[in-house]
């Protein structure tokens, strides 16, 4: 019998109908709705290779399920939502999404920055409510970003590609990082910084870190005071890398100007979120990654790194602890 795959979200046909001659592939039958937990583990316990998504928790409970689970293949590059430690003891090889998303998460990054600086969706709601009915001299007046200072928290793929953005900008490049990156300091001209001296440097504050135990919270009530007031943060890696309260309290007391966030502590975020009650606030639905050649080709990716490992070879994109 063919290998069974179980894919946790509904993917484009195309995308799935040349592996369905060596595979029995299913496939949850939303676009949008999570699977449930109910069916995701009676699924782990069945399949050969799973495909989730960064809302599915692949924890314990769920690894001890798979009796004959070999491959998780997580639609993201981040993968905070899996237990590899439990997975490689379990023998479960883990895959995620790197490079082919980089340039297109570099890309909603420095427009969400453009977007939070410039005003762009409050302008562009300001115009089609009808307000707009004369030319004024602070009309939507924002920040600028060319020859400003850029602060990049996580100097990783997706950091060196804003940091190559920003230079055309002809922005100053700051960064911070677990490691010094040498080759970025060289060929971007990008500066390394300790995380307060960034924070405090920095008219953008870029967070581009993955979700771990050493990140979470990482910006919390007193980073944001060391913040200049004209300081805006911009967040597309994990919401849980900022404390939102703080975040909000920051906005609110004037400690920074403004906040670009694709990401949320609990997402998805309702219209009663308190952040969105703030103009200075610029809310997008988690679309980093989202363009359509960019997702096709991380659906691919973790269809390739799953045929891969049941075909007993090396996957392309392999995640270790
Ligand atoms: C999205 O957030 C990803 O990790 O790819
Ligand atoms: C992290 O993995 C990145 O691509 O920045």
């Amino acid at each position: 019998t063919k290998p069974y795959i179980f894919i946790t979200r509904s993917l484009p046909e195309e995308i799935v109908t040349p592996f369905q001659e060596k595979f029995n592939v299913k496939m949850w039958d939303s676009e949008e709705q999570p699977v449930d937990r109910e069916v995701l583990l009676e699924e782990a316990g069945k399949a050969d290779a799973l495909i989730t998504v960064l809302s599915d928790q692949v924890d314990e409970e769920l690894l001890s399920r798979g009796r004959q689970l070999k491959v998780v293949a997580n639609l993201a590059v981040g993968f905070d939502n899996i237990d590899i430690k439990t997975a490689e003891k379990n023998g479960i090889t883990i895959t995620n999404t790197p490079d082919v998303l980089t340039e297109t998460t570099a890309d909603l990054t420095f427009s969400l920055l453009m977007a939070t600086a410039r005003r762009l969706i409050e302008a562009n709601e300001y115009v089609r409510k009808g307000d707009w009915e004369n030319w004024a001299p602070l009309l939507m007046a924002g920040h600028d970003i060319h020859h400003k200072t850029i602060g990049i928290v996580g100097m990783g793929r997706i950091g060196e590609a804003v940091a190559h953005r920003a230079r055309g900008f002809h922005m100053n490049v700051l960064y911070h990082n677990r490691s010094r990156k040498k080759e970025a300091e060289e060929k971007l001209g990008a500066v390394y910084k300790s995380f307060d001296e960034l924070v405090t440097q920095a008219d953008f504050v870029v967070c581009l870190a993955p979700l771990t135990p050493e990140t979470k919270g990482m910006f919390h009530k007193e980073v944001f005071k060391k913040m200049k007031s004209s300081a805006i943060f911009v967040n597309t890696s994990r919401g849980d890398n900022a404390n939102e309260d703080d975040l909000y309290q920051a906005l609110v007391e004037g400690d920074i100007a403004g906040a670009g966030l694709d990401v949320f502590e609990n997402e998805p975020i309702s219209k009663d979120h308190p952040l969105l009650s703030l103009q200075q606030v610029v809310a997008l639905p988690h679309i980093g990654s989202a363009s359509v050649e960019t997702r096709k080709a991380m659906m691919n990716l973790c269809l390739e790194n799953v045929q891969l490992v049941l075909d007993e070879q090396e996957p392309k994109t392999k995640v270790t602890s």
